[in-house]
């Protein structure tokens, strides 16, 4: 016993010393050396997940590292539907850029614009200032030795009218924002003196369209706030919420293994959300959208929120840059690169995430191993340069398992084991995968705030208040 509790002690003196030393650390950014014109410059164009993989790691020794992005934050987009329903707090999952700059040994220019093309001929991008307050200059071309593309990607649409005027996507920290507010008023709304019931019906119908991971994690997120809060602060309202997810396929999630596809649809049916598959969205108008139906019949529905999930499409530089140099990039679905992440016809760029077609899905474990990767090919490049023998290997993705969660505090899990799968679900799941999350945060600070964020939304319930 005397043992245990000395173990516990010397536990709780290491936590103390390293949340010191991480918050004593970021207050206290290192003195930098500036830019030296006799290195090469590499810019990074994105904050994003592969971005910032790349940034943490690169050695600013070796490069002069310039980032441009229209985000001066990292975005942790795992946590981006619990933001939706206030159980944590947007400022919570974002990390400032400068944040991961300022800890460079070498000075990092940032600028927070948006790239509007590259020109691979002359190695130089054109960027542009989309803030609403701009200074007499804010439009201007960079010149670069490599580029690295790490922009992301779009919502997919299928330019289907309507979406993007009617319907909130959920990938950004807008995003989130508009859901939010949206949720409020459609409920606010429902509980206006003598409204219809068939238009308190309609307000209270929450529909989701995609259930890939992000329209199922939403609809999860948004049933727990329907049923932990909404319910009890509401309670004329409690029995008129409804949740629809629509789906063309004929199952949800379909990258998971079948057994968890079943779990989460049943689990989704005793929370009542509905869910239609082989159903796909055909037309999107502001109060209901049109559906074809399992039986191929046209059907409408009423909603008073929709979200829409349907996966990702390129960005228009993403689109400029392969219009560009067509001859080389033949995927209208992203950029295509090597397996040394070299785009194809663009000498010196490099392209990673989401913003890539390639055999690994869209997923952030991606963009950050492809982040790490590509700053280690930069570090051997350099190597090279001054004369060592160091070999570049192509990238290799360790798929460490997929995650998601499906509300009522339970969650999903395929792990890989040994040469196999363990596929789990339920409520220990849930800690596993909030245990997981949280060690995956950047930093000591956006740990922190999350546990707070989860502490109190239990503690208190989650806020109500339109935004
Ligand atoms: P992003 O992280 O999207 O970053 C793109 C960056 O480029 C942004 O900073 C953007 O502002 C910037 N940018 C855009 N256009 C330009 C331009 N023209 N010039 C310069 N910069 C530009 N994946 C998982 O593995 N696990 C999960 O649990 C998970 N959950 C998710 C939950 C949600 C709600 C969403 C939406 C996605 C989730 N993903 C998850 C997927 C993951 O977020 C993406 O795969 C990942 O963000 C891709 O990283 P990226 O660096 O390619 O792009
Ligand atoms: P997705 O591409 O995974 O799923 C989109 C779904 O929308 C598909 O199942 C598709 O059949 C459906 N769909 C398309 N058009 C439709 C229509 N007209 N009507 C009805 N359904 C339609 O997209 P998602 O969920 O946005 O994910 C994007 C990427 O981010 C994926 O790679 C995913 O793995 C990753 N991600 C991972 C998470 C996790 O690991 N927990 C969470 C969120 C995203």
């Amino acid at each position: 016993l005397r043992a245990l509790k000395r173990v516990v002690q010397l536990g709780a003196v290491g936590g103390l010393g390293y949340a010191s030393y991480e918050i004593y650390n970021k207050r206290h950014p290192l003195e930098q050396k500036p830019f030296d014109p006799k290195k090469r410059t590499v810019v990074v164009l994105g904050s994003g997940w592969g971005a910032v993989s790349f940034l943490k790691s690169i050695n600013t020794d070796d490069y002069n590292v310039m980032v441009v992005s229209p985000r001066n934050y990292f975005l942790f987009t795992p946590l981006l539907p619990s933001c939706t329903v206030g159980t944590i707090e947007l400022r919570s999952i974002m990390e400032p850029i400068r944040f991961i700059t300022q800890h460079k040994s070498r000075n990092v220019k940032f600028y927070e614009s948006e790239c509007t093309d590259i020109d691979p001929e002359s190695k130089t991008i054109s960027i542009t200032d989309v803030s609403d307050i701009k200074g007499s200059v804010s439009n201007t071309t960079v010149p670069y030795d490599y580029l690295v593309m790490a922009i992301g990607a779009d919502n997919q649409t299928f330019g289907m009218k309507g979406v993007k005027e009617f319907a909130c996507f959920l990938k950004e920290v807008w995003d989130a924002q508009k859901i939010r507010t949206r949720l409020m008023d459609c409920v606010e709304s429902a509980g206006f003196a003598k409204q219809a019931p068939e238009e308190v019906d309609r307000l209270l119908h929450m529909v989701v369209v995609g259930g890939g991971p992000t329209g199922v994690e939403y609809a999860a997120e948004l049933h727990d706030f329907l049923k932990d809060d909404l319910e009890v602060w509401y309670p004329e309202l409690a029995d008129k919420f409804r949740i629809t997810l629509v789906e063309a396929l004929p199952n949800v999630l379909p990258m998971f293994s079948s057994q968890l596809i079943q779990y989460t649809e049943s689990t989704f049916k005793q929370n009542k959300i509905e869910v239609l598959t082989k159903t796909m969205v055909k037309e999107v108008a502001d109060k209901e959208i049109k559906v074809m139906d399992a039986n191929k019949n046209l059907v409408s529905i009423p909603y008073g929120l929709l979200v829409w999930a349907t996966g990702n499409c390129p960005r228009p530089l993403a689109r400029k840059l392969m219009a560009r140099i067509k001859e080389s990039q033949t995927s209208p679905r992203g950029v295509l690169v090597d397996e040394y992440m070299r785009v194809a016809g663009a000498p010196d760029v490099y392209a990673i995430g989401d913003c890539t077609f390639s055999k690994y899905a869209p997923t952030a474990q991606v963009a950050t191993q492809q982040g790490l990767y590509l700053a280690s090919v930069f570090d051997n490049l350099a190597r090279i340069e001054e004369g060592q023998n160091k070999k570049i290997t192509p990238f290799e993705y360790s798929h460490q398992g997929s995650l998601a969660y499906i509300g009522s505090d339970k969650a999903i899990a395929d792990l890989p084991f040994l040469n196999g799968n363990v596929s789990v679900g339920g409520v220990a799941t849930y800690v596993f995968w909030r245990s997981v999350y949280i060690s995956n945060m950047f930093s000591f600070r956006n740990r922190f705030l999350v546990v707070g964020d989860w502490m109190k939304s239990k503690v208190f319930g989650r806020d109500v208040s339109r935004e």
